[in-house]
């Protein structure tokens, strides 16, 4: 499908084998990428992992991120801190059940997220559940992601830039500038304390690399890492698990099914660790389930083409927009049955994985683009959604049927619950 979104031409590519075509085969041509007028305008987009060209520098933060953050190795030594902020979520929970209080699903594994990634990046928790000071860092954060999420005419109309007609790249410098000022106090503090205080963390390991005789990142480098991290974590993994909440809530049966496997290899009252994940199959299939349903990046992120590629007797122009709409392929009936039914088991009975080489199914993407974090998205989101329905039972508001949950999406970074979920922890 081709596409004329203001100046900006687009290609929409929504079957597995363009999909293939256009990761695999162009990948070369097809996987650079347009930077957001917002990102632009905080000087994000230049240094931004996601955003910046497939060039020596994207090569280097992609080991670098590979090497330091997600290698099997890292993420073992980094899971007590990632046990650590489930245990919190359980109490924050188990104390919704004590208080018959409802949770915000979202809310509550945002700020699970969150913590995780700034506990993993340099151990600190940002976001308590209930004290005030952490609701700024939560807010700013919250914020930048809105900022983001919003559709800005001035991607369309470069014109527009200069003029700012929705106040978008306002909203955007002030919160990014919070950000980077919380970021750069961080970063600071560290070269202060470091040599006296030695963490295992993320920013230790990259400040190792900035104080090399000769440095293999900048500090500059660093900050807008940690930002990507930031941004890459915080809003899919909160939106995949309320996805599969809501869907538990909407399919009890499925939900008691999970958690009658978890019963069965960790115990009634055993607490999920990452290592349990492999022993899970009916888990994987539900996340795979969700993945495939409730895709949180339906079109990927938008690649770019450098050059004019020509497939199927069809021009791609250089510089053109191209969105690989994973959403389409997903609720294909010609591939999948029932594709609008929520059926985990349908993952027990083939070999279907994430991994980006079955283009029937790529929630991550594919080829050199597709997303580093996936490891540890792998771990985290199963964990949690463990973590939810081991310990408790659930039940809706009030009046609420299952059947009446409002499962409408709203796309912003992510394509997550229009309205958000609401139930109430009875027991555990
Ligand atoms: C449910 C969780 C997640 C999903 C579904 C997801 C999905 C994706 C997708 C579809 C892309 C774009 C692939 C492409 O353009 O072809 C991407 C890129 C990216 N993701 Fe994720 N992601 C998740 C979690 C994470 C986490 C936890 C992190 C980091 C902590 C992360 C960091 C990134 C980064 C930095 C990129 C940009 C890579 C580049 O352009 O080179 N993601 N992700």
């Amino acid at each position: 499908m081709y596409l004329k979104l203001g100046y900006r031409e687009t290609i929409v590519v929504s079957s597995p084998e363009l999909a293939k075509t256009v990761l695999q085969k162009y990948d070369q041509t097809l996987s650079s990428r347009t930077v957001p007028v917002t990102l632009e305008s905080v000087k994000h987009g230049k240094f931004s992992v996601a955003f910046m060209p497939v060039d020596n520098q994207w090569r280097k933060l992609r080991r670098i991120l590979k090497e330091q953050m997600f290698s099997l190795q890292r993420l073992d030594a980094s899971q007590s801190i990632r046990e650590e902020n489930l245990h919190k979520l359980y109490e924050y929970v188990n104390q919704c059940r004590v208080n018959g209080h409802a949770v915000d699903i979202a809310e509550a594994t945002f700020t699970t997220s969150l913590n995780t990634i700034s506990s993993t990046l340099f151990s600190v928790d940002f976001a308590d559940f209930n004290s005030d000071s952490s609701h700024e860092f939560k807010d700013v954060v919250w914020n930048v992601m809105k900022c983001i999420g919003s559709p800005n005419l001035a991607d369309y109309f470069p014109v527009l830039k200069y003029v700012d007609p929705q106040g978008i790249s306002r909203r955007t410098k002030f919160y990014f500038g919070k950000l980077y000022a919380i970021l750069d106090g961080i970063i600071d503090q560290r070269l202060k304390s470091k040599g006296t205080l030695e963490k295992n963390d993320l920013l230790e390991a990259l400040l190792d690399l900035y104080q090399k005789p000769e440095p293999e990142l900048s500090r500059n480098e660093i900050r807008h890492m940690l930002l990507d991290l930031f941004l890459g974590s915080t809003d899919t993994v909160p939106s995949t698990v309320e996805w599969a909440m809501a869907e538990f809530l909407r399919n009890p049966k499925k939900m008691s099914k999970a958690k009658s496997e978890l019963s069965d290899v960790i115990g009634e009252h055993g607490v999920i660790q990452e290592s349990d994940i492999s022993k899970l199959p009916y888990l994987q299939a539900v996340v795979k389930e969700i993945h495939r349903l409730h895709p949180v990046a339906p079109l990927l992120v938008p690649h770019k083409a450098e050059a004019d590629v020509e497939i199927n007797g069809y021009i791609i122009p250089k510089n053109a927009q191209i969105l690989v709409n994973t959403w389409a392929s997903s609720r294909d009936s010609n591939i999948w049955s029932s594709p609008d039914s929520f059926k985990p088991e349908r993952f027990l009975a083939c070999k279907f994985d994430y991994n980006g080489q079955d283009f029937k199914f790529i929630p991550f993407g594919s080829g050199r683009r597709m997303c580093p974090g996936l490891a540890l998205a792998h771990r985290v989101v199963h964990v949690m959604l463990a973590t939810l329905i081991h310990n408790f039972d659930w039940r809706l508001e009030e009046g609420l049927k299952p059947e009446e949950i409002d499962m409408s999406e709203k796309f912003t970074t992510t394509l997550h619950k229009a309205i958000p979920l609401k139930a109430i922890p009875i027991k555990f």
